[in-house]
């Protein structure tokens, strides 16, 4: 049995992707799951939420070691002649842990390129498929160390090979959306790339007959999505806002779940099969909670959280319990998970 990977995935920048899966990381944990977090962008924003700056200059500077601290270090080897690595994993509470990311992940993009076509040869195949599952191993040996039941994982804002990889490891996908023409726009791109990838990997997988290693199914299920209401400009009229969320319902069915008949529910508040939540503009919280590297909802008043700010601190938690667990319920209604 593998451990479920859920990915928050958008090709549009700044829709809230890392911040989602910190906050939804802590909260699973928070509540009882335990949890691991795995950072595969290059940009490794996810990380530098989670680890102080001292202990990611330990992290990154530490060149060959004999363990891998970073999921760079544990892929690096497959670059060459060796084979993956498994993770050494940041503890960052007893219930969740973190496989770092790695500005030098970016450097192990054409390897995954190089590999894509490779993995529908005739000889051979073990090393494809071990480099274009390398995330999929590092995660599950993860997960199987620290006893994992979920495993969230934080990619980047493009449709390239990393995330390729990323999502054949994946088999939940939550779409954040802002409420505006990019992020709508982003779904036309993002619907017809995932089905070209998830056709691919099995075109790849039907390839090799027989695997000398567990492959991932691929699944990367659209599970849903939330409304982000951060990106929206506070001098934009409400009016402009609403247009652009009451458009998610139809667009999110068309692209991403091949609905073109419809009828599509006229506000995500009425989308309650795939809109999960509206997520909150925290303002002031966000700032506060990244100098105290905490989640929002973990802010006391020694954080500065005094006031109106506790009270929006115990909103967010209140919001965040009810997302993790909307995702929870429809993950054991999918697939049985508890
Ligand atoms: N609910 C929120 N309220 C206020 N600010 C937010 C909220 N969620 C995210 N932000 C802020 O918006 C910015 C972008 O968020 P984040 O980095 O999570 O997006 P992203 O989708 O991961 O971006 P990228 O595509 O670059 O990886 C950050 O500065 C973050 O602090
Ligand atoms: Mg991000």
């Amino acid at each position: 049995m593998t451990v479920p990977v859920l990915t928050f995935f958008n090709n549009k920048s700044g829709v809230g992707k890392t911040s989602l899966v910190y906050h939804l990381a802590w909260m699973l944990s928070d509540i009882g799951y335990r949890v691991l977090a795995c950072d595969l962008d290059p940009q490794a924003n996810l990380t530098a939420a989670f680890l102080d700056e001292d202990r990611l200059e330990q992290l990154w500077d530490e060149g060959v070691t004999t363990t891998s601290k970073t999921i760079m270090q544990c892929v690096q080897p497959l670059m060459k002649v060796g084979d993956i690595q498994p993770p050494a994993l940041a503890e960052i509470a007893p219930t969740l842990s973190l496989i770092p990311g790695d500005l030098a992940l970016a450097g192990f993009e054409d390897t995954l390129s190089a590999e894509w076509p490779n993995a529908l040869g005739s000889s051979d195949l073990y090393r494809p498929f071990r480099i274009l599952t390398a995330f999929s191993t590092a995660m599950q040996n993860g997960a199987k160390q620290m006893d994992a039941s979920i495993i969230l994982a934080d990619v980047g804002p493009n449709l390239g090979a990393i995330n390729r990889s990323a999502l054949i490891a994946t088999d939940y996908i939550i779409v954040p959306l802002g409420a505006d023409l990019f992020s709508l726009q982003g779904l036309r791109n993002l619907g017809p790339t995932l089905n070209r990838w998830r056709g691919d990997w099995k075109k790849r997988k039907d390839n090799w007959t027989q695997p000398e290693f567990p492959l991932p199914d691929g699944e990367m299920k659209p599970f849903g999505y939330v409304v982000q209401q951060h990106g929206v400009r506070l001098n934009r009229p409400v009016r402009a806002y609403d247009k652009w969320v009451n458009r998610m319902p139809e667009e999110y069915a068309r692209n991403l779940l091949e609905d073109t008949k419809g009828p599509y529910p006229p506000t995500p508040a009425q989308d309650e099969k795939h809109a999960f939540a509206t997520v909150k503009h925290y303002r002031s919280l966000v700032p506060m909670a990244q100098e105290a590297r905490k989640p929002i909802f973990h802010l006391t008043t020694a954080d500065g959280a005094i006031g109106s700010h506790a009270a929006a601190a115990m909103g967010a938690r209140a919001d965040f319990a009810v997302l993790a667990q909307k995702i929870v319920d429809k993950m054991g209604e999918v697939a049985g998970w508890q």
